[in-house]
């Protein structure tokens, strides 16, 4: 079991955990530019600041190299600790970066998107891309602190609330122990009719990031490894990929997730194992929160495409699929069953 160490505090705080661990001249920034004065107002002392463009072409060896060679002419010694300061791209730089430096550093996390917030900067995945091919390489280490601030998501864009928001809805569907599925669709709503404004709704959007942060760290706690637990998280994923790979990339991660959210559902009650109308329930609920439900491609280029993904083992592919909100189960079907069934 694994301790994943999260700390929810205004941004304005999380200068103060660095000042009981270490002199200004052991901390480094890796931030995203567009978030580069949200750096100023953490209070971190840092002995330098590296900015990136956090886009996927950058997500690569190259940027790795680089921050390592910044670090090397910095000074940088074992004990420094590297801050990714941005979203899902500048955790994972970081994160990668800061496991291969001197053979491993510690690292910390201030996400700024909601999908890092409640996904991409906890458990531990820190990878980066290798040619076309996403996160192709990577290591699993826990930062030694993830800040989840609430002020960072007041300059985010709405398309990237509704990116963020699947992964949101998928961490409840997988556990709704604190019945936060029903409040996360009653928010995310809310923020949609008030035209992706997030003015009054900072707090229960909050609450529910928390609520999300918790799941993730308990099941990636358990499982670091995806040796099980962790592959429920997969959950609308397999799907998700395809449709990523189908549309060259241009459908946002969260877009594609969500409607392999949709998917599953449908898959499941094909299967006899979903409850009767889960399908139709998610997708009213996905709707009303602004994420889009219906995937542009026939199910036969998905399954076409999953064919050749790595989670492909012989014919068959693993699916996580809701049977109810809160419970899902993991199968492995063949991909002519899956383009049979979702036919039909
Ligand atoms: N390691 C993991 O477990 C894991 C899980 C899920 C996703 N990911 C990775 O995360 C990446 C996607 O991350 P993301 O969706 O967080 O986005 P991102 O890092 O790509 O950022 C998206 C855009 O939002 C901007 N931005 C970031 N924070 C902002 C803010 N507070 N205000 C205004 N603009 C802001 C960025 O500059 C960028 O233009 C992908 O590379 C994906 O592979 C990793």
């Amino acid at each position: 079991m694994e301790t994943i160490n999260i700390i929810h505090c205004a941004v304005e705080e999380v200068g103060l955990w660095f000042e009981g661990q270490d002199a200004s001249d052991h901390v480094f920034i890796v931030c995203d530019r567009n978030v580069r004065p949200l750096v100023d107002r953490t209070g971190i002392k840092a002995k330098g600041i590296y900015e990136i463009d956090a886009d996927e072409g950058s997500k690569d060896f190259v940027t790795v190299t680089d921050i390592c060679r910044w670090l090397m002419e910095l000074g940088a010694d074992r004990s420094c600790i590297v801050v990714g300061i941005g979203g899902g791209v500048t955790t994972d730089i970081t994160g990668f970066s800061a496991s291969v430096y001197k053979r491993g550093v510690r690292f910390a996390f201030v996400p700024t998107t909601l999908l890092s917030q409640v996904d991409a900067a906890i458990g531990g995945k820190n990878g980066v891309n290798l040619d076309s091919f996403k996160n192709m390489i990577g290591v699993i280490r826990q930062p030694d602190a993830v800040f989840i601030c609430p002020e960072p998501l007041d300059t985010l864009p709405y398309t990237q609330i509704v990116s963020g928001a699947a992964e949101l809805l998928k961490t409840f569907l997988i556990d709704n122990s604190n019945n936060l599925y029903e409040k996360a669709v009653e928010t995310l709503t809310r923020v949609r009719e008030a035209g992706g404004k997030l003015d009054g709704h900072s707090e229960n959007l909050g609450y529910l990031i928390s609520g999300a942060a918790a799941v993730k760290a308990g099941i990636a706690g358990r499982d670091p490894f995806e040796k099980g637990e962790r592959r429920l998280l997969n959950l609308g994923h397999t799907f998700g990929h395809a449709i990523e790979k189908e549309s060259g990339e241009v459908i946002p991660h969260g877009n594609a997730v969500s409607m392999g959210i949709i998917l599953a559902a449908r898959l499941s009650e094909k299967l006899g194992l979903a409850e009767k109308g889960l399908a139709g329930r998610l997708e009213a609920d996905f709707k009303a929160c602004g994420m889009p439900t219906e995937c542009p491609f026939p199910v036969e280029r998905l399954t076409g495409a999953m064919r050749k993904d790595k989670k492909a083992e012989g014919e068959l592919v693993h699916f996580v699929l809701p049977l109810t909100i809160g419970r899902v189960e993991t199968r492995s079907i063949s991909p002519d069953d899956v383009t049979r069934l979702l036919q039909e």
